[in-house]
Order: structure tokens, then sequence, then C-alpha cells
């Protein structure tokens, strides 16, 4: 099936309150979790963790940063977007209890980020929910992770995966969607429309230069790019 892309921004008002305002918790927490098990001392992960500085990509309303900021309370947290409608959920969020996540900073940045040297200390964790399949040049989250992550930095980057054809797209939409209302359920086709497959993503790697990550389908409908970072030549 063709990928057919969706506005990159989410910088709607409307749009950036609706996402703001749905309930993720179960399958963010779900998240965090599984990235610390793949980073963390039990079997299965590599046990060198996520160090001292986290970076989130594509933050939204930081649903993932803060929940990052409580798990490893004793990194730096910062989460990024483009968009300053939905980081405006995230800041407030963030004001209204400062001292509960000490360490959390959000700040509007549109990828492809530019001037490297905006960037001088690297970050020992990258991590990015959803962003993936918004971008209309994927390169532009790849070119962020070599430029912010330290050689060996755990990266884990979670999206949707796109289906084989269009009744496989119908076939997940009334398995996850059903109950949702009509404008929910359109979104959410959208975005399986707009998502990579896991051969389109391994090859954005190998144009990238970047090694140490592997690319996995997780469930039915998502992919996991996860690993410790290694650059070409490295
Ligand atoms: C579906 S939301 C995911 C938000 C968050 N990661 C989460 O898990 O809830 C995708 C986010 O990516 C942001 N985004 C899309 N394209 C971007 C770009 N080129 N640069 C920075 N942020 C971007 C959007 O503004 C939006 O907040």
């Amino acid at each position: 099936m063709e990928r057919l892309p969706e506005p990159e921004l989410m910088d709607d008002p409307l749009q950036a309150q609706a996402y703001a305002a749905a309930d993720f918790s179960a399958s963010d927490q779900a998240l965090v979790e599984r990235i610390a098990t793949r980073f963390g001392p039990v079997p299965g992960g590599d046990g060198l963790g996520l160090g001292e500085r986290i970076v989130d990509l594509g933050c939204g309303p930081g649903n993932i940063s803060f929940r990052l900021a409580e798990r490893f309370s004793s990194a730096a947290v910062l989460g990024l977007d483009g968009s300053a409608a939905m980081l405006g959920f995230a800041t407030d969020r963030l004001a209204a209890e400062p001292q509960r996540w000490p360490r959390l900073r959000f700040q509007q940045a549109l990828l492809p980020l530019g001037d490297p040297a905006a960037w001088p200390v690297p970050f020992s964790a990258v991590v990015s929910n959803s962003l993936l399949h918004h971008l209309h040049e994927p390169q532009v989250l790849w070119q962020a992770v070599g430029l912010l992550a330290a050689e060996g930095a755990a990266v884990h980057i979670h999206d949707l995966r796109r289906p084989s054809g269009e009744a496989a797209l119908q076939a997940l939409v009334a398995r996850h969607a059903a109950g949702a209302p009509a404008v929910l359920r359109r979104d959410y086709a959208n975005s399986l429309h707009a998502a990579f497959s896991r051969q389109e993503v391994e090859d954005q790697l190998a144009r990238a230069g970047l090694r140490g990550l592997s690319v996995r389908d997780r469930d039915d409908r998502y992919l996991e790019i996860s690993g410790r970072l290694k650059r070409q030549g490295a």
C-alpha cells in the first residue's frame, strides 16, 4: 500500500487540545516500561541504563516526557516539539507542579534541527513516540538522532507500522477504534496510511549511516527502532 503523508506539525489549537485531552495512559506507561526493560538491568535488557540526559523528540503535550522524568528521576529530561500549541499543554502542566519534575524541561524546536552548535552537549538517550509517521521527509528524524545522541546512546523510537493493504488497515481501525467518534477513526486511518514499513525504516537507517539499532514489529500495528547508537565507521 502506498504511503499517504498527513499534516506534519500539530499546531491547530483544537487539534492539540483534543490530543492533550485524550487518555493514552495505558500505552504511554507500557512504552516507558518497555524502555526501562530494554535498557535496564533485567533479563533481555542491556543493563547500561538511560544515563543522565534524555531527549524526547516530538514530545507533544509531554505524555511520555513526564513519565520518563518520573521513571528515571535522576536524569534530566528535555521534551522538544515544533508546535507551540502542543508545548503549551506541557509547560502549563509542568508549571502547575514544578517540584514534582525538577529536572524536566520543554523547548520548541522544529525538525530538521539547524545549527549543530546549538546542541553542544550530547544526550545519553533519545526517545520518540508517534513522531516518525508525521514527517514528510523521515530523514529529519534520523538526522536529529545523529546530531543529538552520544555514541552508544540508548535510542528508542516507537511508531505505527503501515499495514499491507486497505483491508488490513480497516481491520485495525475496527479492532482498535471501533467505539471512537468518526473523526478519531478517520485520523487513526490517516495515521496508519502515513506510517512506514519495517523495510522502509531499515533503508532510512542505512541511508542515515546509523547502526546498532534494530527495527522490530511490535503487536499488530507498531514498529520499534531500538538499540545503542553506533555511527557509520565508528
Ligand atoms: C502524535 S504527536 C505525539 C506526541 C507525543 N510524542 C506522545 O507520545 O504523545 C506528534 C507530535 O510531533 C510533532 N511534530 C511533527 N512534526 C514535527 C517536526 N518536524 N518537528 C518537531 N515536532 C514535530 C507534532 O507537533 C506533535 O506534537
